[in-house]
Order: structure tokens, then sequence, then C-alpha cells
């Protein structure tokens, strides 16, 4: 799997005469197959990150170097490509389309990219037994829990089989425990299939599954620990009694 890295990432938004700058000069690499963790304050610039390295949206300034090439330098139509082919998006609000059934949405991006109906139907059934969900393959998102639609969700962003894995607060609407089987569904990415992920979350128990974890604050790397040590400082902050002062 191809390293990513960023280097003096800048995003200024511009909405008739006010600017907001929501990236100032971000550096960060993620190695390839690895799962790196993104943790900060609301407005801090987690999802515009996201989207660019997406190929969603399009930095300011700065480069983002996906193996040997430059994802800022693409074409309209290379962005494209690198979308369909190599990122797949999972949700907060899942993202469903609300009039297909669960099977007919993971389906959907292998008929966007024009696969034929074998395929299609071969990668589904493996994709939805991947995510557990075959028993439920014929229901609409909204005869489905929260937790199913999300492994839908993430069902659907690997139907093409790209190499990465962007989830921008995957487990936000879900509940501990349905959060909780989110996250070791990316554990299994990475570890079976050697999938780069890029995790965008509040949940502390990340700490159990991300190779690294960096806190972005007001648009730039604040922070970054490995997984372990973050889960050995969050077991610690479990122990220590609550303060009196
Ligand atoms: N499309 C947009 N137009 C203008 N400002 C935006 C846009 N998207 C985000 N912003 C601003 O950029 C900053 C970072 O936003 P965002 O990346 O969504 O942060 P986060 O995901 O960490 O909450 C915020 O101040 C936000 O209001
Ligand atoms: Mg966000």
């Amino acid at each position: 799997m191809e390293d990513i890295v960023v280097k003096d990432l800048i995003k200024v938004y511009k909405t008739g005469k006010s600017e907001v700058i929501a990236l100032r000069g971000l550096d960060c690499s993620i190695k390839g197959g690895t799962i790196l963790a993104i943790m900060g304050p609301s407005g801090c610039g987690k999802t515009t990150f996201l989207n660019i390295i997406a190929g969603l949206d399009r930095p300011t300034a700065g480069s983002v170097k996906v193996g040997t090439e430059n994802i800022v330098d693409y074409t309209d139509e290379e962005l494209v490509r690198h979308r369909r082919d190599r990122v797949g998006i999972v949700f907060q609000f899942f993202n469903l389309v609300p009039t297909l059934t669960a099977r007919e949405n993971v389906e959907l991006p292998m008929r966007l990219a024009r696969k034929d109906a074998k395929s299609i139907r071969a990668r589904a059934d493996e994709l939805l037994s991947l995510v557990g969900m075959e028993e439920r393959a014929k229901h609409k998102p909204d005869e489905l829990s929260g937790g199913e639609q999300q492994r839908i969700g993430i069902a659907t962003a690997l139907a093409n089989d790209p190499p990465m894995i962007l989830a921008d607060e995957p487990t936000g609407e879900l509940d501990s425990d349905t959060g909780h089987q989110v996250l070791a569904l990316f554990r299994r990415l990475r570890d079976e299939y050697g999938k780069t992920i890029v995790i965008v979350t509040h949940d502390h128990r990340i700490g159990q599954i991300a190779d690294s974890i960096m806190t972005i604050v007001d648009g730039r790397i604040t922070g970054e620990v490995s997984g372990e040590e973050f889960h050995a400082m969050t077991l610690e902050k479990a122990r220590s009694p609550p303060s009196h002062s």
C-alpha cells in the first residue's frame, strides 16, 4: 500500500468578503496499511483535511502525495479517477440512497464504475458477508438500525476495492457497543485486507485499534502519539481518582 505524505497544506474558504483559514500549513504522513486517527475540537479543519485527501476538494496551497503522485496537480478528470478507484469514504450520517435496498446501495459504486453484472453480484455477496449483513440485504436504509446502516456504508465504501478508506466521525451517531463493532471492522480492514485508513473520531477507544493518533488544533497538527501510548493514557485517566479542586 502506498504512503500518503502531506506537506504545508493550506485551505482558505472565501465566502463573499470574508475568509476562513481552515488549514494553516498542515504536515503529516500516513504509512500505507496503517490506521491513522485524527482528533481535535469542532471547526479545527478535520473534515477539510479528509475532503482534500479524498479528492472532494482542492487545497489553496500545499501538496498531497499518494505514492509518487501529487494529487494537488491532478486535472479534474484525474481527480474523478482518484475518487472512484483509490478512496472509499465513510460518513457520519451513512449517506445511503434511501430508495435503494442495502444490497443495491453496495452495488451502486460498481455500476457507476461499469463493472459487469456477474462480478457486481459476486462482490456484493462478498461485502455483505464481510460486514455481516447478508440477512438484511433486502431492507431499505430506514428499516435498518444505525449500526446496520453504517456497516452498509462501509461495504459501499469498499465496493471498488480502494486501497484507502477515509471515515469522518463514523461512530458519531452510534451507541457505544455498536460504535465498538464498527471500529473492530476497521481493524479487520487493515489486518486482513491491508487497507490504509484515516478516521476522524472523538471515540477514545480508537487507541485500541489505531497505529497512530494525531491532534489537529486550528488547522495544524499539534501532536502525534502511537495507539499504544494513547490507549495507556486513556487507561491512566480512567484509573486516576476524580480531583476535588
Ligand atoms: N464550505 C465552507 N465554506 C466556508 N467555510 C467553511 C466551509 N467548510 C468548512 N468551513 C470552515 O472551516 C473551518 C474548518 O471546518 P471543518 O473542516 O469542517 O472542521 P471540523 O471537521 O474539524 O469540525 C471551520 O471554521 C468551518 O466553519
Ligand atoms: Mg467535521
